[in-house]
């Protein structure tokens, strides 16, 4: 039985238009210097009317099927890892599965927050692990900044838009998920939520319209620890150590939080990716895109073990080791040539 789920392909998605920190001094009694000194961010992108979290999932979805060489009609599940779907229902998943003629496909969204992709990554092995499916794509994709609150400076500088999205297939050598290792600590919804219309009416967003709630420091306060315990604790279960680890993948919620975590684990940050800088936080999209722009950078290698960590809303937290590598028995190509040779979905692909 084929009991491994290896990465196949992978595509990402963000839109064309890029919100620089100078934009968000019209709007926000904030400034540049401010949010790159205490956040690492120095622009994000924004959906276009035309955009949707479905219609950037859709697009990362199509370059990650491209590249592992499969069609939609071989594809057994779909989970789109979202907090900012187009509907409560249909979800995104069936939209995707629908846009992409995914006939075959079980679809679901999937919503841990920034948390999202680890838990629908993990959910999705499981699947091909069992032997009950044997193509699968996972999605992070996210039209964050359409629940912002644009006069909040403490939120609207942190977020942005974008998706990736993994293929995975089965095989029958060890690649794949080494390990997963997913939490959970309902007590700190407090901290950081998005109210929606179905909640008690006294708990409706003003004006009924969801926008979400932040105290920054205390989610702050339990994102370092939580990384660092996660990844240690991620690696000990794949039987590694630190040494073996090859690149480290965090959430890119804010460089502080990434620069901590790096500290704490006594690593080189050139073994860190950070995209910050250029994306914000993209929230359930941010490790997917990551990981593309590491394997477009000629960063990831056959062979390598790499850790992708995570927390959000909830609280929830997540972190995995994952062996790069793609058997004969199921690769169409070098998956490093296939990185190194295509675009990414830069600048919005349609
Ligand atoms: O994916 C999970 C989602 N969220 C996170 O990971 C967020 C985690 N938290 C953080 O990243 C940080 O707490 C923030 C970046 C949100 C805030 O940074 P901080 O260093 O914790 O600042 P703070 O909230 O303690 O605020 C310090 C000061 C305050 O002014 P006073 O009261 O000292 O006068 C804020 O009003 O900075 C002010 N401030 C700003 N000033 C300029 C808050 N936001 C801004 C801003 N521009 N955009």
């Amino acid at each position: 039985m084929n009991n491994h789920a290896c990465v196949t392909g992978w595509g990402m998605y963000v839109p064309e238009r890029v919100l620089t920190n100078q934009e968000l001094e019209k709007l926000v009694d904030t400034s540049d210097s401010w949010i790159i000194e205490r956040t690492g961010i120095r622009e994000r992108r924004v959906v276009a009317d035309h955009e949707t979290a479905s219609t950037m999932a859709t697009e990362a979805a199509r370059q990650a099927l491209d590249r592992a060489g499969l069609e939609a009609k071989d594809i057994d599940l779909i989970i789109v890892a979202t907090v900012s779907p187009d509907n409560y229902y249909p979800s995104c998943g069936c939209q995707v599965q629908d846009t992409l003629g995914a006939k075959r496909a079980a679809a679901f969204d999937l919503g841990a927050g920034c948390s999202g992709f680890l838990y629908a990554l993990s959910t999705a092995t499981q699947f091909i692990k069992t032997g009950a499916y044997r193509n699968a794509v996972v999605i992070g994709a996210e039209a964050f900044t359409r629940t912002l609150n644009w006069e909040d400076r403490g939120t609207c500088v942190l977020f942005g838009d974008g998706a990736g999205a993994l293929v995975l297939q089965a095989c029958q050598e060890p690649f794949g998920l080494r390990s997963f290792l997913l939490g959970a600590d309902g007590s700190g919804g407090k901290f950081l939520y998005l109210r929606n219309l179905c909640a008690r009416p006294g708990d409706w967003p003003e004006n009924n319209r969801p926008q979400m709630y932040m105290d920054g420091p205390e989610v702050f306060k339990f994102a370092v620890g939580s990384m660092v315990n996660t990844a240690r604790e991620a690696i000990k279960m794949a039987g590694l150590s630190l040494s073996d680890i090859d690149l480290i993948i965090p959430h890119q919620a804010n460089y502080r939080i990434i620069s901590s975590m790096t500290r704490f684990l006594k690593i080189p940050e050139d073994r860190v990716v950070i995209n910050i800088d250029r994306y914000g936080n993209t929230v359930s999209a941010s490790i997917p895109v990551a990981l593309c722009e590491a394997i477009r950078d000629g960063r990831v290698k056959d062979g390598d073990n790499l850790v992708l960590v995570s927390f959000g809303t909830g609280f929830t937290w997540a972190g995995l080791v994952l062996k790069w590598g793609v058997p004969a028995e199921v690769g169409k190509r070098s998956l490093s040539q296939a990185g190194a040779s295509r675009g990414d979905g830069q600048g919005g692909v349609k």
